[in-house]
């Protein structure tokens, strides 16, 4: 973000916390509780949204060398992003062309990736490059059996993959107008600390809703984050489908005596991003941290999420290590033990009948935001 657009948002937040005031939807939001338990809802996203948009998979160190690469298996197409020789980031669908096995698991560095079934071995290009007793399969042309590739797109240090072979995306059209702000970030020379997983008994988007205001801070978390992020206290700005909040930290206060040229946003704030359609992009402070939120295939009422963080520099000593363990087991610890159980009790509240709409208050401008994006793509009328 341009220095000039760092004060402008600061001098914003001080406003709000001088006036108690926050960022403000036009109006009151009423969204129907069936858009988080109706299977046929849930279809639609599958298809609408998850096969048929770019999906944001992880800034670019997470293959970050020729022959590194890592999977994903909860599109509902499972993905394979490898960098090859040359060092072009590729995408495939991680199914072998012989019977279909998942051809890799997990990340890593590979040469070439080997089926696991019958051993028919695949380049990072993707190309078959060979198969146990050739002879077997006269007439099957092995240039014609390479994994089957994905659209996939590298910009700002980050990486998108459609999950339609055959498909384009424009990212700069997708990121509606974001591209300078990510651009700004350098994300292309940060590392990737850890990824971890977890599965909740929550429809997807409630566990994005879950980030989307700071209205709840000093209720819900007033033992672990209350001390450090303001609460009803922050910024609210559309970008296309996508979003961005910034939350004032206690610390916003210290600026005051600062002159103006040496102000900087982030270790006075925690910027929350919705990459649509599934991704919240959190900086925080001294590092970043992404949130890939994904439905289970058959249950509205469960998703997957890959969480991953990342860092400036690479954490090389123990005390680095300490230092970010410590962070991603804050954060585990809040969502786990604070965020999803509350959000679970939703779900279930969700089919006890007890109301139609749930409501989100003109506090709460981002969830609007989100929901409507979410309705106008799956081309259902906003409530
Ligand atoms: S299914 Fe992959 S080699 Fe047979
Ligand atoms: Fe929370």
């Amino acid at each position: 973000m341009q220095h000039s657009e760092q004060v402008a948002q600061l001098k914003k937040l001080l406003h709000y916390l001088d006036t108690r005031t926050t960022a403000m939807a036009d109006d009151v939001y009423r969204n129907n509780v069936t858009d988080y338990t109706d299977p046929e809802q849930a279809k639609l996203e599958q298809d609408l949204l998850f096969r048929h948009q770019p999906l944001f998979m992880g800034l670019s160190c997470r293959a970050e060398k020729p022959g590194d690469y890592f999977t994903d298996d909860y599109s509902g197409v499972p993905i394979l992003v490898a960098r090859d020789r040359s060092g072009t980031l590729n995408a495939f669908i991680n199914t072998c062309r012989h019977r279909g096995a998942k051809v890799v698991d997990g990340c890593g560095g590979a040469r070439a990736f080997s089926c696991p079934y019958h051993a028919w071995t695949y380049g990072l290009d993707g190309r078959l490059m060979s198969r146990p007793h050739e002879e077997a399969f006269e007439g099957m042309d092995k240039a014609e059996h390479g994994l089957v590739p994905l659209p996939v797109v590298e910009k700002y240090g980050m990486i998108w993959v459609g999950a339609t072979p055959g498909e384009t995306f424009d990212i700069d059209d997708q990121l509606g107008g974001l591209g300078a702000e990510m651009a700004a970030y350098g994300l292309e020379s940060y590392s990737h600390y850890e990824t971890r997983t977890s599965t909740q008994p929550m429809n997807w988007k409630l566990v994005l809703d879950t980030f989307l205001e700071s209205y709840h801070i000093n209720v819900l978390h007033v033992k672990t984050i209350d001390p450090i992020l303001h609460s009803n206290l922050g910024t609210f700005d559309g970008y296309g489908k996508n979003l961005r909040m910034i939350i004032a930290r206690r610390t916003l206060d210290q600026l005051r005596d600062r002159p103006e040229q040496e102000w900087d946003l982030m270790p006075y704030t925690a910027v929350v991003y919705i990459l649509f359609p599934n991704t919240v992009f959190i900086v925080q402070g001294d590092h970043m941290e992404t949130w890939h939120v994904y439905p289970s295939p058959n249950d509205p009422n469960e998703s997957h999420m890959m969480i991953s963080l990342y860092t400036p520099e690479p954490a090389t000593t123990d005390s680095a290590r300490g230092h970010w363990d410590r962070n991603f087991d804050l954060l585990m610890r809040t969502v786990e033990e604070e965020d999803f159980p509350l959000g679970s009790n939703v779900q279930r509240g969700f089919h006890a009948g007890a109301q139609t709409h749930i409501t989100f208050g003109r506090n709460e401008p981002s969830l609007g935001h989100f929901h409507r994006s979410i309705k106008r793509a799956l081309g259902l009328e906003a409530a």
